[in-house]
């Protein structure tokens, strides 16, 4: 127990003990053993009274975010080109700006923001789509490696409507590159891990929908796309693969919805109904819900409340550049006023999203993705990070729980101390 992933932290400690409670702690503490969490205290154990303890006096503590959809090529044009839906921002924005990722050098420094600022979030976990590029993906890698974060990345796959600078030549050449990106990276990386990646149906034929299916199963890959997200996309995919039922069967066609032990994680899910729903339920796939992006691009608000009773997984995505902000914090605050609006505009039998639950999505919903994640529990991995919230002036005594609802309302001031991804010390600020 004497390595540098075991030792204490002292603060105001908070985290989901299920999807309807946050349990907080003042002044508790909060043990880490080999990068295991063993729990938070009141007063700390006799058996740990050894570790060295770190004392953040007023400062919060809250488990690691993860981040279930992120795609990295789009950071450095977050924030514009917001006036257009989905279709029409992908061909005039989106397409041409990852088609420059073809330039190894324009990668490495777009994805050196990239890299800089999720490590400066809430984000301790996160699933990222690349592009289809080879060599600015194994880039991507390298530098999300060298943070400490844990991820999956994906090279992703187009071989039709992309237009002549960002498309692959037909399935075969997108599977061949993709067995070789898979090749190439062999045993290389310990925190970043491979993921399918079909950008969407419209842009992947039938045979190599099928083809990445077949190598998920060969290989156990995981995979993730999107689903569901806009109504031209939808109308679309119903003509593109006219004998689905619906998308969600599209992709059970192809053999990529995955399963329980080897979950696909579909964003959006706007659109999904009743059978979508029980599809995903089926095949114990992830929801990316993604409401800044679902709000910016005019998709629509995602159902989250109904999804969550039927007990499908479900975590949050930030979804840059559709959505234009990696702050973990901004995009829970979107999620539950869009699901206060659905509520009030759409039906009043969705009850609005709790912050327990938004809470809970941010950080144990899709932490599960990942395993153990997500939570201060007992045998979880060690991620925290620690929050200086002292730049809120109040009048007022605020309980822990007060404090990091007021934080997630009011983003701007919860500054970001230490971060620790299974119980290294990644990030640690200057600043307060
Ligand atoms: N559907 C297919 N590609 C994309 C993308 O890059 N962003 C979003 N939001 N939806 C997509
Ligand atoms: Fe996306």
């Amino acid at each position: 127990m004497s390595d540098n992933s075991s030792f204490v932290l002292r603060g105001g400690i908070a985290f989901s003990e299920s999807i309807n409670n946050i349990v907080t702690y003042y002044r508790g503490y909060l043990v880490c053993v080999d990068g295991i969490c063993q729990g938070a205290f009141s007063e700390l154990p006799e058996k740990y009274k050894d570790l060295p303890l770190y004392d953040y006096g007023e400062r919060l503590i809250i488990p690691g975010m993860t981040d279930l959809h992120v795609h990295a090529p789009q950071y450095t044009f977050r924030g514009i080109g917001m006036d257009c839906e989905l279709l029409e921002w992908l061909n005039t924005y989106t397409f041409p700006e990852e088609a420059k990722y073809q330039d190894i050098v324009y990668a490495r420094k777009a994805y050196s923001f990239f890299t800089y600022d999720l490590m400066r979030c809430f984000t301790t976990r996160a699933v990222v789509f690349g592009t289809l590029h080879h060599e600015a993906t194994l880039e991507l890698m390298n530098q999300l490696e060298e943070t400490g974060l844990i991820t999956y990345v994906g090279k992703v796959n187009m071989d039709r409507n992309g237009g002549e600078h960002l498309q692959e030549a037909d399935a075969k050449a997108s599977l061949e590159a993709t067995v070789k990106w898979l090749d190439t990276i062999k045993g290389k990386f310990q925190n970043t891990m491979p993921i399918l990646t079909p950008r969407f149906i419209p842009s992947c034929s039938d045979e190599l929908m099928k083809g990445l299916g077949q190598l998920s199963k060969e290989k156990g890959l995981r995979i993730q796309s999107h689903l569901s997200e806009n109504l031209s996309e939808v109308a679309w995919v119903k003509e593109l693969v006219p004998q689905s039922s619906c998308y969600a069967n599209a992709y059970e066609l192809f053999d990529t919805m995955g399963t329980p032990e080897c979950p696909t994680i579909m964003a959006h899910c706007v659109h999904s109904d009743e059978m979508e729903m029980d599809i995903l339920k089926k095949h114990g796939a992830f929801i990316a819900h993604c409401a800044d992006s679902n709000m910016n691009l005019t998709s629509g608000i995602a159902p989250i409340k109904k999804f969550i009773d039927a007990g499908v997984n479900i975590g949050l995505g930030t979804d840059v550049a559709a959505g234009s902000s990696m702050n973990m914090l901004k995009t829970m605050l979107i999620t539950l006023q869009a699901s206060k609006m659905y509520y009030r505009l759409v039906d009043q039998s969705v009850k609005p999203l709790t912050f327990e639950e938004v809470f809970y999505l941010a950080t144990a919903g899709g932490g599960k993705y990942f395993g153990q994640v997500g939570t201060f529990k007992p045998g979880y991995d060690f991620d925290a990070v620690v929050i200086d919230d002292s730049k809120m002036f109040t009048m007022r005594d605020m309980s822990i729980r007060e404090r990091i609802e007021r934080m997630c309302y009011n983003d701007a001031d919860a500054i970001i101390k230490d971060k620790y991804v299974k119980g290294k010390k990644m990030f640690s600020s200057m600043v307060v």
